[in-house]
């Protein structure tokens, strides 16, 4: 019996604990070794041409990263994973792996903005097409499907503005036209959604968020259930992108706290987001766990849990002071540091830019601000918000 196996029944918390290393493999030390690597020495001749031992080059893993990967399997309940250098590297090698000349992809309005660099520039230098959808299409995203579409990407909730997506549907509807399904699952984590049991087939995260946790490490992991893992692990191996041992080794340690830092973001953010319901100068609080947002049925449905990252609509009627009153609001900020990615320890905000938006379009009440709650006190949070919302509402 592998130690997973013997993990298997026990609370999140406990697995995260002990996943993906087992002391015995490596003389009883609780970690596993980084190991720095290129080459991979074979016995003899013969080994080197058949290549069947474990490990032949640094590239297609090491004993660091398989220890990662692994709990990812552990934690997706996927049949592969791997571990590539960053989340938007986590996001398009699947199209890599999906898509040829010719071939019709579907990506949510509401994705990660850079995704759509890729698939207008990248892609579509490759022949590939991109249609965009409405987050809340559900199973009426049959209308947009083509003989040559291939794959549908999701994302739940969106960036920036967090709309859910009715993914049980999308994913009946691919499979039953022969599309594969991908999802951006960074927000929820394994923790609180495993998309694969929900007829996902590739799930990605930007494990430099929460499992990485500290604002250090870029590195994106991709996880992939039995149909769709042979491409991913070819084209994975093509493209040579793999993540470094350091990076790998990191995360993994961020995961053993990811139950508990998790936990704590969900409080601290639901605590915050419910406040702010009530404040003056905010006109709408976009958060999937309050009862007020629209996508609420479906997050309550299929997630179990909420993390640390949502938006505020400013309520500013007049479009020439949105940005002034943004502005406002952010530089008033003492605790939040104005910086882009989340995930981390600590508190950002950032102005969000929805201007690539062409369905899923932005909130006309005024300017959204998004807010990465981290882990310092709640208290303090709240006074600093209170402070810049004064601000913006002074202006
Ligand atoms: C939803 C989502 N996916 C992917 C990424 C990309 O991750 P990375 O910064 O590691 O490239 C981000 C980064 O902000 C993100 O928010």
């Amino acid at each position: 019996m592998t130690k997973t196996t013997r993990l298997s029944p026990n609370g999140i918390n406990t697995r995260l604990a002990h996943t993906g290393h087992d002391p015995e493999d490596f003389f009883g030390f609780v970690n596993p070794p980084v190991v720095h690597a290129s080459t991979v020495l074979f016995p003899d001749a013969a080994t080197m041409v058949s290549r069947n031992q474990k490990y032949t080059y640094g590239t297609h893993g090491t004993p660091t990263t398989d220890a990662l990967t692994s709990a990812m399997d552990e934690l997706e309940g996927s049949a592969g994973t791997v571990a590539v250098p960053s989340g938007l590297a986590a996001v398009t090698l699947p199209f890599m792996a999906a898509l040829s000349a010719g071939d019709h992809l579907l990506v949510v309005d509401s994705v990660y903005s850079p995704t759509r660099n890729f698939c207008g520039g990248m892609l579509a230098r490759f022949g590939i097409e991109t249609t965009y959808y409405d987050p809340c299409i559900g199973a009426g995203i049959e209308s947009l499907i083509r003989p040559n579409t291939k794959l549908v990407h999701t994302e739940a909730p969106g960036s920036n503005t967090f709309e859910m997506q009715d993914i049980p549907a999308i994913a009946e509807v691919a499979h039953a036209h022969g599309a594969l399904v991908s999802m951006d699952n960074t927000w929820a984590t394994p923790l609180y959604f495993k998309p694969l049991d929900h007829g996902v087939d590739i799930s990605i995260h930007a494990a430099t968020k929460y499992p990485a946790g500290h604002s250090d490490i870029l590195i994106g992991t991709v996880s992939a259930n039995e149909a769709a893992w042979p491409a991913i692990t070819k084209t994975f191996s093509m493209l040579g992108i793999c993540a470094a041992p350091d990076d790998a080794y990191m995360t993994l340690r961020g995961l053993r706290t990811m139950g508990v830092r998790l936990a704590r973001h969900q409080e601290s953010a639901l605590t915050i987001a419910r406040a702010l319901e009530d404040m003056r100068g905010v006109a709408t609080v976009l958060h999937p766990a309050l009862e007020s947002f629209p996508g609420h049925e479906i997050w309550k449905r299929d997630f179990g849990g909420s993390s640390g990252i949502f938006s505020i609509v400013l309520d500013v009627a007049d479009p020439a002071r949105r940005q002034a009153k943004a502005h406002a609001f952010l530089d008033a900020l003492q605790i939040f540091g104005l910086g882009y990615s989340w995930g981390g320890y600590e508190s950002l905000a950032v102005h969000a830019n929805l201007s690539d938006r062409t369905i899923a379009m932005p909130p006309e009440q005024g300017p959204v601000i998004r807010l990465q709650i981290g882990l310092e006190d709640v208290e303090d949070l709240m006074s600093d918000i209170e402070r810049a919302l004064a601000a913006a509402n002074a202006t």
